[in-house]
């Protein structure tokens, strides 16, 4: 049936034994503990998608001219899995990774992964490993669903075969750095999106394209970069992998709007832009230059900036850095709205609050 695809289950004879996993969940860093198993799914045109199977996380078997290789015909999700109070473990949101999947995957020329199948293959790998669910006070587990054209052929076109994966790691912190704020480089020479671009796609390319930045940035002693939008280089978009949020001596909570098409669609930005209508917070989902930043930071006008996203979570940012100077947020602390939305968002998520929205669902 469509809620019950049948999975082929594939069990590691060899799996990790509990102290070896213990020890390297005890301080996983991001995204290189691996969980001993993996989803895949394959997509044949004419025939649909088929053998469905968990198996032992091994390398793939690609041919050479495979179109991902060539083209970069790729998308990817990143969600996680969460530990609760009574050692159950739970997803957030992973309905809205499905939706956004399936956008991704429409402005790639991809297969559409039907939303059950794409709920059914991170349910099913989370449930086997469960056991690599970190302890919530080391972490999370970070489940990363993609997709790739595997069709072998060099010309320019969409694929007609693709495979569906799903792996999964552990997840502490993902800025490997002592607590407190990180320190932004706003980069001025290349751009992450353009309008009719990819910026709302969750592709590998967008990825790839925010590297030379963000090298530039650690020159300059930065964690992250903040991109500016293509036409005017004024305007903040996102940073490399994760949103910006804005905090007013006001209260109001402000970030970049999506209508340009350019931003990526954090579900970890609307849950936020949700709590904080929540809590009577006001919010702008409004442009912001640059200049403004600078102006607003000086003038104590703005109070905190923080970077959301799955992987970061809620990160308070302490100060940018451009080639022209850069200013520090407030005290250059962790404010007050940052703690407590990052504190609300975890709670709910960890299961430590009641889930009011309907966000949480239960392996
Ligand atoms: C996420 O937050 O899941 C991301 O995709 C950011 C980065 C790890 C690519």
């Amino acid at each position: 049936t469509e809620s019950d695809t049948a999975f082929k289950i594939t069990r590691k004879t060899d799996i990790t034994p509990a102290a070896e996993r213990e020890a390297m969940l005890a301080n996983p860093g991001f995204g290189r503990v691996f969980t001993d198993h993996m989803a895949v799914v394959t997509y044949t045109e004419g025939k649909g998608w088929h053998s469905a199977e968990i198996l032992p996380r091994q390398p793939l078997m690609l041919d050479p001219a495979a179109s991902v290789l060539h083209y970069a015909q790729e998308i990817f999700e990143g969600m996680k899995a969460y530990r609760t109070p009574d050692g159950s473990v739970q997803l957030f949101r992973p309905d809205a990774n499905a939706r956004r999947f399936r956008h991704s995957a429409e402005r790639m020329a991809m297969a559409q992964v039907p939303e059950y199948l794409f709920l059914d293959a991170v349910t099913q790998l989370v449930k086997l490993d469960k056991d690599w669910v970190p302890k919530p006070e080391v972490g999370t587990l970070y489940i990363r669903p993609f997709m790739i054209a595997t069709e072998a052929a060099l010309g320019v076109k969409p694929a007609s075969e693709f495979k569906f994966i799903v792996i999964a790691c552990a997840a502490g912190e993902y800025f490997s750095k002592d607590a407190g704020p990180v320190s932004v480089w706003v980069e001025e020479r290349t751009v992450r999106a353009s309008r009719g671009g990819t910026g709302t796609a969750k592709c590998g390319g967008n990825y790839a394209a925010s590297l030379t930045a963000q090298m530039e940035g650690k020159e300059h002693g930065c964690h992250q970069v903040l991109f500016l939008d293509a036409q005017e280089r004024r305007w903040l978009e996102e940073m490399g992998g994760m949103n910006v949020m804005m905090v007013f001596e006001d209260g109001t909570l402000q970030t970049p709007p999506l209508d340009s098409g350019t931003i990526l669609h954090g579900i970890t930005r609307d849950s936020l832009l949700t709590l904080a209508r929540d809590r009577g917070l006001k919010v702008k989902e409004e442009r912001y230059a640059i200049d403004q930043l600078y102006g607003d930071a000086d003038s104590g006008k703005l109070k905190e900036v923080f970077a959301c996203g799955t992987a970061a979570v809620v990160t308070p940012i302490g100060t940018f850095k451009s080639t022209e100077g850069g200013c520090t947020i407030g005290s250059g602390q962790t404010g007050e709205v940052t703690s407590s939305l990052r504190k609300a968002l975890c709670d709910i998520q960890f299961g430590r609050a009641a889930d009011t929205h309907g966000w949480v669902k239960k392996i």
